[in-house]
């Protein structure tokens, strides 16, 4: 780095481009030139992750529903954008009520995705690939359709205790009322009354996914079996869908449920939140559930060889808990558990000091020698671009893929996919059924379900239905694969050249970091290695103009003339043009 300190006079030239009326260089990634050397990190610790939809991503039989065989045939485009390993939401049989969140058989694959064989297929292929597959374990509850729910209903040997069964309880004027007043996580009651058991069931979700009891050994052994039966498929590891709700209280010493008290945080009276839910969810025993998954992961790489099998843990919960969900001195836990920090926390907006705010809540928390990971979304939340603003889809994409540890990618956000626009007569999402037409897109999670964009034409190359699932999100003719691989410029090839800057640099891979949020809208972070690279990203997430010295207000170290790797859409600067640290004025997102 000290080599590059030379005082060439290139400074003028940022000043001119930014006088340019429409240009601007509010997040761009800057690297200058040093040499290599770095420790080895195992594959999934410097991961592109890849979330792919099934329902969404490609239809290969006209049905307007995506499929196995359709992933199969679009697997060189994940290749082509460096996926590391492609993790697939649910594909077991499955009533979708919850589109596949609701399994009937965890061991079949739906029909409408494909046969056990296409799915032996799309594994074989993707591995020649070199990608690996991940799959989505739903543990908490089955589909009601599900073999063991029936066998519970009607009381059969073994699965009586299945699932967490009461008789309720009685009122004032002995009429039988629920348990407890819990509610599920799509509104209303969390219990449903079931005559022929003449008892209650506990759903944390929708009526027809049904909580399995997770305090009856046979169930914590059959869900065991369910990770080793995919494993044996060739599958790289799993994601573990809604693991803050596996345990709930035990009953009380009279066999009793406590109720929940009120949270005062809205007035909803069937929304999940309008109670504390610190009884039914992120409880201990579930930490140690996690822990027992592990084990079943490294015992099965002990058995059998090969890569690392992970576990990505899905918690949204307050960092004392997701960060034991990684394990402590003694035990290992997930391998990742997601950070959506920089969903939560920017809830509150998006600008320097929001973002410094999402990144120190993990970095300062994640224990010694653990892999931090970074999502920005995912099939639950609106699009990331409609989120933080679609000015900004390439200044997300560039942190998440230049913040230490590993990158989570949802599907479409590499072409900066914006909100499809459900009506409510189009809704299928539970989230949003279960409320009503005033209300839904409140709750809607469908607008960032809708079909993946390759193309400009019929269903945006999705399918070639008359009618697809969930209709298509706009501007698809504009935001899809073709037109953005054939474009100059375009978020696709931002994404691809980070992805390509990532892949070749030490410095992203194991280096350290250093970050700042300067004012409240610039954003700066710098990765650095001994001996190799320095890499700043700088990012303005503000509506106005900032000029700064990155030297004094960051870091004197910087050299003076750093290279320019990457930027943004809108930026006019020229690639790989000189950069002064010491004097960069960072234009506001353009409106
Ligand atoms: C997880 C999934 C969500 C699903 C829920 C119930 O949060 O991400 O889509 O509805 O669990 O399985
Ligand atoms: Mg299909």
């Amino acid at each position: 780095m000290k080599s590059l300190l030379h005082s060439r006079n290139i400074f003028l030239s940022l000043l001119a481009v930014v006088l340019y009326a429409h240009s601007s260089c509010w997040a761009c990634t800057l690297t200058s030139k040093n040499a290599a050397q770095a420790e080895e990190k195992d594959w999934w610790q410097t991961a592109q992750f890849y979330q792919i939809y099934p329902r969404s991503f490609q239809d290969s039989d006209g049905d307007g529903i995506g499929d196995l065989k359709g992933i199969t045939s679009r697997l060189e485009y994940l290749k082509d954008i460096g996926v590391t390993a492609a993790w697939l939401s649910p594909i077991f049989k499955s009533p979708m009520v919850d589109f596949g969140y609701d399994i009937a058989d965890f061991y079949e694959i739906q029909s409408e995705y494909g046969t056990m064989d296409d799915f032996r297929e799309l594994i074989a292929k993707a591995n020649a690939l070199g990608i690996k597959i991940i799959l989505d374990f739903v543990p908490n509850h089955s589909s009601d359709e599900c073999e063991w729910f029936q066998k519970s209903l009607r009381r059969e040997r073994g699965y009586e205790d299945y699932y967490v069964w009461h008789d309720g309880k009685l009122d004032a004027d002995g009429k039988r009322i629920p348990p407890s007043n819990w509610l599920q996580a799509f509104r209303g009651s969390a219990w449903e009354w079931r005559e022929e058991r003449q008892q209650y069931y506990l759903h944390q979700f929708a009526v027809q996914q049904v909580d399995l009891n997770y305090r009856n050994p046979a169930v914590v052994e059959q869900m065991k079996r369910i990770l080793r039966y995919w494993l044996d498929q060739g599958v790289a590891g799993f994601r573990v869908d809604a693991v803050p709700v596996l345990f709930e209280v035990e009953t009380d010493e009279n066999g009793q449920y406590p109720d929940l008290e009120v949270s005062g945080t809205t007035d909803d009276k069937d929304d999940r939140t309008y109670l504390k839910n610190n009884l039914v969810e992120n409880r201990p025993e579930t930490i140690d559930m996690v822990y027992q998954w592990r084990q079943v992961m490294d015992d099965y790489q002990r058995i059998h060889g090969g890569d690392t099998r992970v576990l990505l843990i899905e918690t949204y919960a307050p960092p004392a808990y997701t960060m034991q969900m990684y394990g402590n001195r003694s035990v290992e836990g997930a391998h990742l558990p997601f950070n959506f920090n920089l969903i939560t926390v920017l809830k509150q907006g998006v600008s320097a000091t929001t973002v410094q705010e999402a990144v120190d809540e993990w970095m300062k928390n994640m224990p010694a020698k653990r892999t931090a990971n970074w999502v920005i979304g995912n099939h639950d939340q609106r699009r990331a671009a409609s989120r933080y603003g679609v000015q900004r889809t390439d200044a997300m994409n560039m942190l998440v893929l230049t913040l230490p540890g590993a990158s989570v990618t949802y599907q479409g956000e590499e072409l900066g996919m914006i909100d499809g626009e459900i009506s409510w007569e189009d809704t299928v999402d539970p989230a949003a059924c279960n409320s009503n037409k005033s209300i839904y897109e409140n709750f809607t999670r469908d607008p960032s379900r809708t079909p993946f964009q390759w193309t400009a034409g019929t269903n945006a190359g999705f399918s070639t239905a008359s009618k697809t699932w969930l209709p298509l999100a706009p501007q698809y003719q504009t935001l899809n694969v073709d037109v953005e691989n054939s474009s100059a410029r375009s978020h696709l090839k931002i994404y691809k050249s980070l992805v390509e800057l990532r892949k070749s640099s030490k410095t992203l891979q194991n280096g350290s970091y250093k970050y700042k949020a300067l004012a409240e809208d610039l954003f700066v972070l710098k990765r650095f290695l001994n001996g190799d690279d320095t890499i700043i990203y700088v990012a303005n997430f503000g509506d106005k103009t900032v000029t700064v010295d990155l030297q004094s207000e960051f870091d004197a170290t910087l050299p003076s003339t750093m290279t320019l790797k990457i930027s943004s859409l809108d930026s006019t600067k020229t690639l790989g043009s000189d950069i002064n640290p010491k004097s960069i004025i960072w234009l506001p997102v353009r409106r």
